[in-house]
């Protein structure tokens, strides 16, 4: 099993020192992504998703840490790896495509010189021939007349084709990961299944593993083979895909799949969960999903709930689990 393991995350936890407190983001996560899987990593916004990817590829902002933990990829850790290491595995075997695709291009630079530039920094070709290489990329994405698009500045680009370009970028030197945070939460909703099929073809053709950051279960459900629910900066509930949708354990899990929309609901009210997420700066309840739950119980108050491993895979992390026994998901 450990051979099939790409990334491997044990104990990561990420937060902010200030004025000698420690105020946690990420709290103590375990995960893995197998060679060539998806992993929908999910959660309200403010659950350190985002912090969580950062974390794995040496960006996180001034003044966020890591505190403690490894991240192993391909059996090295990332974690305290020199800096000038950590550059050289970015872009050429662990890639990234944020929500906001204008952030990360250059408005100044002709989308050509961006894209033969980015593979000029991994693999040092003549610029003629990163030229060609970027143009068939630009192709490969969806992108019609690569050529004349090599010379438009990125303010000319629809939102959708911003996104393809940076995916093109991602996709250059056939890395072995993709961190794809909220690829597609910016786009609108025809745009976003265009985004979706071209990483999941990417993903079968190349074999690209992938993170793929959503708050949007519904799309979790049809892209992703595992999924693992954040909440407060720890991981909720983990497992497959198949096994938490057809037996969700977690009151969390629960009350984000109750919010999913659906067809039928159109014009209805959708449930949602109560509540909001806590700030890192807040105190929170053994179970900091305590206050939001229905089901909620004294002991939820007073001692750290369970990692329950309820099959080989599907885990979650809450006391009622303890009362969830061979579930038979063949049979749901
Ligand atoms: N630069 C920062 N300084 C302080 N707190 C931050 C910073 N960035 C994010 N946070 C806090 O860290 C927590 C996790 O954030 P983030 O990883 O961005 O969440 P998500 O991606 O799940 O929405 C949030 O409570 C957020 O407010
Ligand atoms: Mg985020």
């Amino acid at each position: 099993m450990s051979s099939s393991k790409l990334l491997w995350a044990s104990s990561l936890s990420i937060g902010i020192d200030r004025d000698g407190s420690y105020y946690p983001a990420v709290d103590g996560i375990d995960f893995y992504i197998g060679k060539g899987e998806i992993l929908g990593l999910v959660g309200e916004s403010g659950c350190g998703k985002s912090m969580t990817a950062l974390a794995i590829t040496g960006l996180l902002p001034d003044g966020v840490a890591i505190k403690k933990g490894s991240v192993l990829f391909e059996g090295e850790n990332l974690i305290g790896m020199p800096e000038k290491e950590m550059a050289r595995l970015r872009g050429r075997a662990i890639s990234m495509v944020f929500q906001e695709p204008m952030s990360s291009l250059n408005p100044l630079m002709k989308i050509g010189k961006q894209v033969s530039e980015a593979v000029r920094l991994h693999d040092p070709k003549p610029k003629r021939e990163a030229e060609r290489l970027a143009e068939a990329v630009l192709g490969k994405v969806g992108l019609q007349n690569p050529k004349v698009l090599m010379q438009c500045y990125p303010h000319q680009l629809s939102g959708g084709m911003q996104q393809r370009v940076m995916i093109a970028m991602a996709i250059i030197s056939n890395p072995k990961l993709m961190i794809a945070d909220e690829p597609t939460t910016a786009l609108d909703v025809t745009m976003q299944a265009q985004i979706l099929d071209l990483l999941k073809s990417i993903n079968q053709e190349y074999g690209m593993a992938m993170l793929f950051i959503s708050h949007d279960l519904g799309v979790v459900s049809r892209f992703c083979d595992r999924m693992a629910v954040m909440y407060a900066g720890k991981i909720v509930e983990e497992g497959t895909v198949s096994n938490i949708f057809k037996h969700p354990v977690h009151e969390y899990t629960r009350g984000l799949l109750e919010s999913i929309p659906r067809a039928d609901s159109r014009g209805k009210t959708l449930a949602s969960v109560k509540g909001r997420v806590p700030n890192i700066f807040e105190k929170r309840m053994p179970c900091a999903f305590a206050p939001r739950c229905q089901k909620v119980q004294d002991r939820c108050l007073k001692c750290d709930p369970p990692n329950i491993a309820l099959s080989q895979n599907h885990t979650a992390r809450c006391i009622l689990a303890e009362n969830e026994s061979e579930i038979n998901y063949a049979s749901i």
